[in-house]
């Protein structure tokens, strides 16, 4: 068996590269964050159409999105033509290979839920049968309206569809509540999970815990030791398994990452090893599953100083006055409830498999996720992965005999989904 992927095998690609992708934007002021992701989808290598309403184009220009998107941008009055052999909106919908709607007015959700095909979009969105991401924006009283949230309800019953539910925050109506639309980044984020994993919720009702990121231990006030851990894999891996319907807590140190990439999520941000520590005792119970993607320092100073050292007694001071920063996944295997799934990870460098399975059998862990951490495109800040899963089909806990599966190069997200498929209880 081999140890490493062949370098000869085609470079990972986007998921969202040449995928056929309506954007669908209806009435409501988040309308202008919408070129912004048309635009970005494109630069991606996705082929974008957008469809708007008639209020959405009060508020976001059809020209502009014309330009970006590289195809006309339709709208209501086009839905019917004499020099067309079809109906645009069946057109549209056996075109898509996913369709975003973003933002999902109060007025298109109730005309989508109750079967009314009475616009472009209503029309489009019946006759669809791709995947739709649906990311509500409106005001806080209209999203709590019983209308609204009933409708919304229904919403969450549809096949095929994912929903993204408004975050709070200052609205432009000057109020503060629910009723933002999901960020950019989320959107797109949300459309790479719907490419790769598709709409089904197999982690509803499961409580996640994840940690991610470097702890920082101080050496003195103006130093620390901490790694280029970027926080990157376990972020990817709490939002993938929110959107798969789990409720996820990640417990995090210092993140290299737009914090866009954290919402939704319930956050625990720690500095050190032992901030890490008191979260993960004070929490472990509750879970179902733990992922311990964090990059834990090894050593911390016993005695972090509270003045700054000068350069010149900066190397004795080194010299002596460490200690071992205990093993947070062992003790997370110690403690564990019955039933309770854990996976960590491992980064190495050379030959990834045999230290793996070492590791693997030390640590006690249900699956063990290795990558090479010297090579280009896998480990620390990057977008792609490829390393072993260990523990996987037929593996046991305490390192018994189990699965080990090579997981290919590819972006963080797939890496994510994989890893989740294996984790859940
Ligand atoms: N880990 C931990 N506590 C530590 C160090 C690591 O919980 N003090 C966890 C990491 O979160 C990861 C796993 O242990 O899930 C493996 O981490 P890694 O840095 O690869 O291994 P180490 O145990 O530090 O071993 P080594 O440095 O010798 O490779």
């Amino acid at each position: 068996m081999k140890s490493e992927p062949d370098s000869t095998e085609p470079a990972p690609t986007d998921p969202l590269a040449g995928r056929r992708i309506l954007v669908a934007i209806s009435g409501s002021i988040a309308a202008v964050k919408m070129p912004l992701v048309v635009s970005a989808l494109v630069q991606r290598g996705a082929q974008v159409r957008c469809l708007l309403t008639p209020s959405a184009a009060q508020l976001v220009s059809p020209v502009a999105l014309a330009c970006l998107s590289r195809n006309p941008c339709l709208l209501d009055a086009d839905q019917w033509s004499h020099q067309a052999s079809r109906p645009l909106h069946v057109e549209l919908a056996e075109w898509a290979e996913l369709v975003l709607v973003a933002p999902l007015s109060a007025t298109s959700l109730g005309r989508w839920v109750h079967g009314l095909a009475d616009t472009l979009l209503a029309s489009t969105l019946l006759a669809c049968e791709a995947p739709v991401l649906a990311a509500a924006a409106m005001n806080t009283a209209m999203w709590a309206a019983p209308a609204v949230r009933r409708n919304w309800e229904l919403l969450g019953s549809f096949e095929r569809v994912l929903p993204l539910g408004p975050a709070p925050g200052l609205l432009a109506c000057d109020r503060q509540g629910d009723g933002r639309m999901a960020e950019p980044l989320q959107l797109l984020l949300a459309l790479e999970c719907l490419q790769l994993w598709g709409w089904r919720r197999d982690w509803s009702g499961l409580r996640l815990l994840v940690t991610a990121g470097p702890t920082r231990e101080p050496l003195d006030l103006a130093r620390c030791i901490t790694n280029p851990s970027s926080g990157r894999m376990g972020v990817l891996l709490a939002q993938a398994a929110r959107l798969r319907g789990a409720e996820v807590t990640l417990v995090h140190g210092p993140l290299a990452l737009d914090p866009q990439l954290l919402a939704g999520l319930c956050c625990e941000p720690v500095q050190t090893a032992a901030e890490m520590e008191q979260a993960l005792l004070r929490l472990q119970p509750g879970f179902d599953a733990i992922a311990m993607a964090a990059a834990v320092a090894d050593h911390r100073r016993q005695q972090p100083l509270d003045t700054k050292l000068s350069k010149h007694d900066l190397a004795a001071e080194l010299s002596t006055g460490w200690q071992a920063v205990p093993d947070l996944l062992a003790g997370l295997v110690a403690r564990r409830p019955a039933g309770q799934r854990i996976l960590g990870f491992a980064a190495q460098s050379g030959d990834v498999l045999p230290a793996a399975r070492a590791k693997w059998a030390r640590k006690g862990c249900d699956l063990l996720f290795a990558n090479p951490i010297d090579q280009a495109g896998a480990g620390f800040a990057v977008d792609t992965n490829q390393g072993w899963l260990l523990g996987g089909a037929g593996g046991g806990a305490g390192g018994g005999a189990g699965g080990e599966q090579q997981l290919l190069s590819a972006s963080k997200l797939a890496i994510a989904q994989q890893l989740l498929t294996a984790l859940r209880p």
